[in-house]
C-alpha cells in the first residue's frame, strides 16, 4: 500500500493506532524526542529518551540472545560506520543505491516513485491533489563524508548505507580467528544512514537508523535449505514478540523491485495504520558480496572446505531488519485505549508490551507518601529489586493515577506497600493486563517477578 494513503480501520477486531498517538506518548513519557528540537529539528532524525533507550536496549538484547548467544554456529561483530570508499563501489551502492522521486507541479508535494499507487503512475497524477507530476529523477541515498583535514588531502567516503557491509569485510578475519566452518553466520547491530527522499511516518523511514543483520555463509548447494530455514525462524521470532499475530505476513519481491544484490527476497511485513509495510528483509544475496569484494580488493575471499578441499565463494542468506521499525511496530502493536469498565471507572491507556521487553518491569508504590514506614519499606524493596530488573519507585499522586502512569509506559507489574504490609510483610502485586491483584510475602516478590519478566 502506498504510504500516502492512510488506512484507519483494522481487518481484525482492534482498530489500528494512529501514528500521532504514538508520537505524542513517546514525547510525553520520554521514549523518543525530535532531534535538535530547539533548532527546529532535522527531518528523519530522532533521539531516544530515558524509557526509549531502555526499550531499545531490551529489544537489541533479545535479538542478540536469540541470534548469537543461542546458536553455536553464529558469532557477532561490531564494525565501524565509516569504511574505505571502495567498499561502496564494490557493494554496488555508489552506482545502484538510488530512489526515483517525482514532484507535484501543483501542490509541490514530493513522492517516491515506487511508493505511488499504480493508478497515479499510469495517469501521472498527484495522489493528494490530482496535479501533474514531474518526470522521475534519480537520487543516490548514500551520505557523503570526508576523512582528513587539508583540502586536497581529504578523502571522500560514506556513512554506511547498510550495516551488513562490515560483515563481508570482516568475514575472512572471523573465519581465521574464530574457527568457524561453513555453514556459519555473523551478526551485527549498527547504525545505517540514508538520504531518504521522503523520510516520514515517525521512526518508520528515517535518515539515521539502526539495523540488525545476520549474514549466513553456505555452500551453494545448500542455499535453498538455509534460505527457507532463516525465513521461517525470523518470522517466528517476530511473531513471538507481538500481540496481533494476524498482522504479520511474508511478501515476495517482484523481479522489478529486487535490490541490486538480491536474486530473491521476501519481506516480513506488519500491518499498521500505514498498511502492510516491510519489517525485515530476507535476501538471497548469493555470491554477490564476496565476489565483488574479492574483485575490487584483490583479496581472494574464497573458502576451502577442510574435508573435501573444494574451493568456492560462499553464498549468503541475509536477514536484515530495523531496530527502529521494531521499536515503532511494538508500540503500535501494544498500544490500547480501554474505555471505562467495572474495574476501571476512568478508562486507561495501556501498552501491552511483552514483559521481557518492557522498559520498566516493576513499579514499587507506597500507598501513601506521608507515612514514613510505608515509604521506607517501599524504598527498601525497590533497592532490592533494581539490582535484578528495571524497577521504578513512585510516590507522586494517588494510587490510581500511579497505576495509570505505569500502564501507559507498559510496566507489567506494580507492587503496592500498604498498612497490612507493616503488619505481616505482604504486598499486593498488580498485573498490568488483567488489573488483577494478588497478595504475596515480600520475600517471594523477586522470584515471582523474575519468572515473569525474563
Ligand atoms: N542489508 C540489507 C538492507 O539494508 P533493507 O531492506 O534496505 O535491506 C533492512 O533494510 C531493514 O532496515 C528494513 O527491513 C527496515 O526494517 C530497516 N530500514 C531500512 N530503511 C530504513 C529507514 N529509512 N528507516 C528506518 N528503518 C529502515
Amino acid at each position: 500500500m502506498a504510504q500516502t494513503q492512510e488506512q484507519t480501520v483494522s481487518t481484525g477486531d482492534t482498530p489500528f493506532v494512529p501514528i500521532e498517538k504514538i508520537v505524542s506518548l513517546c514525547k510525553r513519557r520520554g521514549f523518543v524526542y525530535p532531534n535538535s528540537e530547539i533548532y527546529g529539528g532535522v527531518s528523519g532524525i530522532y533521539d531516544f529518551g530515558p524509557l526509549g533507550v531502555e526499550l531499545r536496549n531490551n529489544i537489541r538484547r533479545f535479538w542478540w540472545w536469540s541470534m548469537v548467544q543461542t546458536n553455536d554456529n553464529i558469532v557477532g561483530i561490531e564494525g565501524s560506520i565509516i569504511t574505505h570508499p571502495r567498499v561502496w563501489e564494490a557493494s554496488g551502492h555508489v552506482e545502484n543505491f538510488v530512489d526515483r522521486l517525482v514532484d507535484c507541479k501543483n501542490c509541490k508535494r514530493r513522492f517516491r516513485y515506487d511508493h505511488l499507487p499504480e493508478e497515479n503512475v499510469r495517469q501521472n497524477k498527484c495522489p493528494v491533489c490530482g496535479g501533474e507530476l514531474t518526470e522521475p529523477r534519480k537520487f543516490n541515498l548514500m551520505m557523503e563524508t570526508y576523512i582528513g583535514m587539508l583540502e586536497g588531502e581529504r578523502m571522500k567516503t560514506y556513512l554506511r548505507g547498510e550495516a551488513s557491509q562490515n560483515i563481508y569485510l570482516d568475514y575472512d578475519n572471523v573465519l581465521k580467528s574464530s574457527r568457524m566452518a561453513i555453514p556459519f553466520g555473523i551478526c551485527q547491530i549498527g547504525k545505517a544512514f540514508r538520504n531518504e527522499v521522503t523520510p516520514g511516518n515517525f521512526l518508520f523511514r528515517q535518515r539515521e537508523f539502526e539495523q540488525w543483520d545476520l549474514q549466513f555463509f553456505v555452500h551453494p548447494s545448500q542455499m535453498q535449505q538455509w534460505f527457507d530455514y532463516w525465513k521461517e525462524r525470523r518470522f517466528e521470532w517476530y511473531k513471538s514478540i507481538i500481540n496481533h499475530k494476524d498482522r504479520l505476513r511474508f511478501r515476495a519481491h517482484g523481479p522489478d523491485e529486487l535490490a541490486h544484490y538480491a536474486k530473491q527476497a521476501f519481506d516480513i511485513e506488519y500491518q499498521t495504520v500505514l498498511g502492510w509495510q516491510e519489517w525485515e528483509g530476507i535476501h538471497w544475496r548469493q555470491d554477490w558480496d564476496l565476489s565483488r569484494h574479492s574483485d575490487y580488493s584483490g583479496q581472494d575471499l574464497s573458502y576451502t572446505d577442510p574435508e573435501t578441499k573444494e574451493r568456492y565463494i560462499p553464498w549468503i542468506v541475509e536477514t536484515s531488519g530495523g531496530v527502529d521499525r521494531t521499536f515503532l511496530n511494538l508500540l503500535l502493536d501494544a498500544y490500547e485505549e480501554e474505555p471505562p469498565s467495572g474495574k476501571d471507572k476512568e478508562g486507561r491507556t495501556v501498552l501491552r508490551l511483552n514483559p521481557m521487553l518492557a522498559p520498566v518491569k516493576v513499579a514499587v508504590l507506597p500507598l501513601q507518601k506521608n507515612k514514613e514506614e510505608l515509604v521506607t519499606t517501599a524504598k527498601e524493596l525497590h533497592h532490592k529489586l533494581r539490582r535484578l530488573m528495571d524497577s521504578q519507585y513512585d510516590d507522586v499522586a494517588n494510587i490510581g493515577r500511579r497505576y495509570r502512569r505505569q500502564d501507559e509506559i507498559g510496566t507489567p507489574f506494580c507492587v503496592t506497600i500498604d498498612f497490612t504490609t507493616l503488619e505481616d510483610q505482604t504486598v499486593t502485586v498488580r498485573d498490568r493486563d488483567s488489573m488483577s491483584q494478588i497478595r504475596l510475602h515480600m520475600n517471594e516478590v523477586p522470584a515471582y517477578l523474575l519468572e515473569r519478566v525474563r
